[in-house]
This record gives structure tokens, C-alpha cells and sequence, in this order.
């Protein structure tokens, strides 16, 4: 019997250390210690043994047993550490390796944007929003555009109610700025536009401008031109020439258009410039001290220079874009160009 038990304890010896998986593992174990199992099957033979053998075998078949036991849960972590390690290492993710996802870029008239932005921003001026849907008395009344003037025509605005509509440009965002903020003032205020205008390849109901607003002591015609032209120079290039053309606009005095020098023929006359040889850019010109004046402002002791530009207009002079409908389709050929 007792080496029934001791060749049953090399056996299991063997086998618990040669099982490959947790599942082998436990049937050996039920297969040598449970309650069907070898040992179990030898220890029945007990009973045929003289009463003076019992107490030794007893002893041993006890010991057998624990060791057994021992081995078998040493062995039992030895596997659950090989199971851990090798899911660890199907599962591991190598999060440097390149994939070929094709990544997205900024749209051309965001680009255009932020290239405006860091301009004005360089030069000491903070970037500002005033809200799409205006008063009347913002977009119009304060701006020096009184009830009869044709710029207020239903035709071009889009009216939510009698006093409030869709901002049909930037510059209410002028007045807002001096109600809240004392001189002097570097601003420029980005933004969408709206005019019931119909869609074709320079026109779009929903279009963006940015405005511009300095207001200072002894702040002149000069200071715009300088400003203005370092603008041209930074965007366009320093051959760019530049021109002021007389102009009205009810919310300065005096008024100007900005021209630059054609981008398509520089200047010598083509389709682009209707052979003028310059292309006009944006709006400029004096505060009108009537805006100063309804904003809070002495217009006796500050004066300021103001701007509006059509972002759209400025990206395709500079990417050379004929089709302003080419900036609202997102088709990805035309996107993938910048
Ligand atoms: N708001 C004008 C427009 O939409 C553009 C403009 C012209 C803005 C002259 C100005 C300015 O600030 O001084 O046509």
C-alpha cells in the first residue's frame, strides 16, 4: 500500500507539473484527489490492512495529500502567470506605429481668417465677437444710418421682426465694443454676415467680415493708411500697391475704398481688375462723431479710424479662386488643394 501511495505521488508529481492549462490542471486534480479519485480508491483498501499498519499509512496518505495539494496550486499560479503574460502580449497595442489615416486640414477660409487675426493681432489689436442676431438700432441707428437710408432696404436684410434681424455687417460690433470699453482701442471683430442676396459666384446670403476699430487721441487718416497698407503688404505681399478712392459710408467721414493693384495682371488691365488694373478690397475710412457720440464718446477729445472686409473676397484673390461657391461646397478635390 505504501507504494501504491508513493508511485500514485510521483505520477501526480509528473503530470500537475506537465499540464498546459488551468482546465488539465484541475481535471488531474479531481482525477488524483477527489472524492472519486486515485487516492481516495487506495485509501479504501484500508480497511484490509492490519490495525497496527493504519496509523502509518494514515500519516502518509495525509501527507501525500497536502503535498500534493501544494504542488498542485504552485502550479496553478505558475499557469495563471503564463495565461496573464501571453494575453498581455496578444493584446498589446503599439500606439507609435504610422497609420495611413488621411488627416483633415483647415478649411481655406479659416486659414485666410487666422492669417487676418495674427496680422491685427501682431499689431496690437484684440480680436472680438458681437452677436449674429442684431437690433436695428445696432446695425443701423447707432452706425449713423438713419430710418430712410437705402442701405436698410427689406431687400437686402433679413428681418426677424421690425427691430431685429440678421446683422448684414460686422460693424454694429464697433458700437458694442466702445459701450462697454473706455479709449483707447485696437479691435477687430470676425464674424458671419447675412443679405438676402441670391447665390452666384460672388455673392452668398451668409458671408464673413471682419471689422476694425481704433480709437485714440490724435488717431488720423494717416494712421489708417499706415495700418491698412502694412496689412496689404502682410497678406498680399510687399509688392502689392495699394490706393484709397473716395467713398461713402454713413458710419465715417471722410470715407474710403481700398484698392489693390490686380493680383491677375499687376496692374496692366484684364478680366479680373474689368481692365482698372486695381481690385478693390474693403471699406474704410473716420469714425463719424455722430457714432462716437451715441456710443458714449467725447468726439471733441477722441477720434478713430474704422474697416470691413469680405473674407471670402480676400481668399479668392489670394488663392486665385473664381467661384465663391467653391468655398460652401466642401467638395474634397477642390479642399484637398490647400
Ligand atoms: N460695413 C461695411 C459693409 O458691410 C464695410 C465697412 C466700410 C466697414 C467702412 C467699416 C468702414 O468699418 O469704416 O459694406
Amino acid at each position: 500500500m505504501k507504494e501504491k501511495l508513493m508511485s500514485l505521488k510521483e505520477k501526480a508529481y509528473e503530470t500537475f507539473s506537465e499540464a498546459k492549462d488551468l482546465d488539465t490542471l484541475n481535471d488531474l486534480k479531481i482525477m488524483f484527489l477527489g472524492k472519486k479519485g486515485e487516492l481516495t480508491q487506495i485509501l479504501r483498501g484500508m480497511s484490509k490492512l492490519a490495525p497496527e499498519e493504519r496509523p502509518e499509512i494514515g500519516k502518509l496518505a495525509n501527507e501525500i495529500k497536502e503535498e500534493l495539494e501544494h504542488k498542485f496550486l504552485e502550479k496553478m499560479q505558475i499557469l495563471k502567470r503564463e495565461l496573464k503574460q501571453s494575453k498581455l502580449k496578444s493584446e498589446f497595442i503599439d500606439v507609435t506605429i504610422p497609420t495611413n489615416v488621411v488627416l483633415g486640414h483647415k478649411h481655406p477660409l479659416t486659414l485666410i481668417l487666422d492669417e487676418i487675426k495674427e496680422i491685427f493681432v501682431g499689431l496690437g489689436y484684440e480680436v472680438v465677437e458681437g452677436p449674429e442676431i442684431e437690433t436695428d438700432y445696432y446695425n443701423f441707428e447707432a452706425l449713423n444710418t438713419p430710418k430712410d437710408h437705402p442701405a436698410r432696404d427689406v431687400q437686402d436684410t433679413f428681418y426677424i421682426t421690425n427691430d431685429i434681424l440678421l446683422r448684414t455687417q460686422t460693424s454694429p460690433v464697433q458700437v458694442r465694443t466702445m459701450e462697454r470699453q473706455k479709449p483707447p482701442l485696437k479691435i477687430i471683430a470676425p464674424g458671419r454676415v447675412f443679405r438676402s442676396d441670391a447665390v452666384d459666384a460672388s455673392h452668398s446670403p451668409v458671408f464673413h467680415q471682419v471689422e476694425g476699430l481704433t480709437v485714440g487721441t490724435d488717431i488720423t487718416m494717416g494712421d489708417l493708411k499706415g495700418t491698412l497698407i502694412k496689412f496689404i503688404h502682410e497678406i498680399f505681399g510687399k509688392d502689392r500697391k495699394a490706393r484709397f478712392r473716395p467713398h461713402f459710408f454713413p458710419f465715417t467721414e471722410p470715407s474710403a475704398e481700398m484698392d489693390i493693384s490686380c493680383i491677375a495682371c499687376q496692374g496692366e488691365g484684364c478680366r479680373l481688375c474689368s481692365n482698372t488694373g486695381w481690385l478693390e478690397i474693403l471699406g474704410c475710412g473716420m469714425v463719424h462723431p455722430n457714432v462716437l457720440k451715441m456710443a458714449g464718446y467725447d468726439p471733441e477729445k477722441v477720434s478713430g479710424f474704422a474697416f470691413g472686409m469680405g473674407v471670402e473676397r480676400i481668399a479668392l484673390l489670394k488663392y486665385g479662386i473664381d467661384d465663391m461657391r467653391l468655398l460652401y461646397e466642401n467638395n474634397l478635390h477642390f479642399l484637398r488643394q490647400f
